[in-house]
């Protein structure tokens, strides 16, 4: 079965507390279980993690990269001005799709750049959880999962 990672960046384990407005009442376990499930479905074996922590999210892009592993990502505040994040995006070497529970575009000018949209397939943002899931499609697509003769 394909491995997908999900990486989740800065904050995001609070959700559910955090700006509930905003990001919905969904905590990351509820996220995770939703990609999980979604994955099941598509046949992919989804990994979940968060970190606060920018060095631990780069070595997590190297170890995707050096295992040909398909990414989604939510980079979170990384998003807006991480160019180390981005560089380390650069080497990879499966689909990367990056994600957002809310509409960055629709918020505070400072998030409508993304240093990372450029080194990904595709970015989904808006959706809440959904975001997520549409995202594992785009994955499951562009990897052929599920599909006869492909990849195990
Ligand atoms: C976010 C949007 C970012 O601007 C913000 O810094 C986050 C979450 C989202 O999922 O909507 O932490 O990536």
């Amino acid at each position: 079965m394909t491995q997908v990672l999900v990486l989740n960046g800065p904050n995001l384990g609070r959700l559910g507390i955090r700006e509930p407005d905003v990001y919905g009442s969904a905590t990351l376990a509820d996220l995770a279980e939703t990609c999980r499930e979604t994955g099941r479905q598509l046949g992919l074996d989804v990994t979940v993690r968060q970190t606060d922590d920018e060095a631990e999210m780069i070595r997590w892009v190297h170890e995707a990269a050096d295992a040909r592993t398909p990414v989604v990502l939510n980079p979170a505040a990384f998003t807006h001005y991480s160019y180390a994040l981005r560089d380390a995006l650069a080497m990879r070497t499966a689909p990367l799709v990056e994600v957002h529970l809310s509409n960055p575009a629709a918020r505070e000018s400072f998030r409508h750049t993304s240093v990372v949209a450029g080194v990904a397939n595709g970015t989904v943002a808006g959706f809440g959880l959904q975001s997520y899931q549409l995202a594992l499609q785009a994955i499951a697509k562009l990897v052929g999962a599920g599909t006869p003769g492909s990849a195990p």
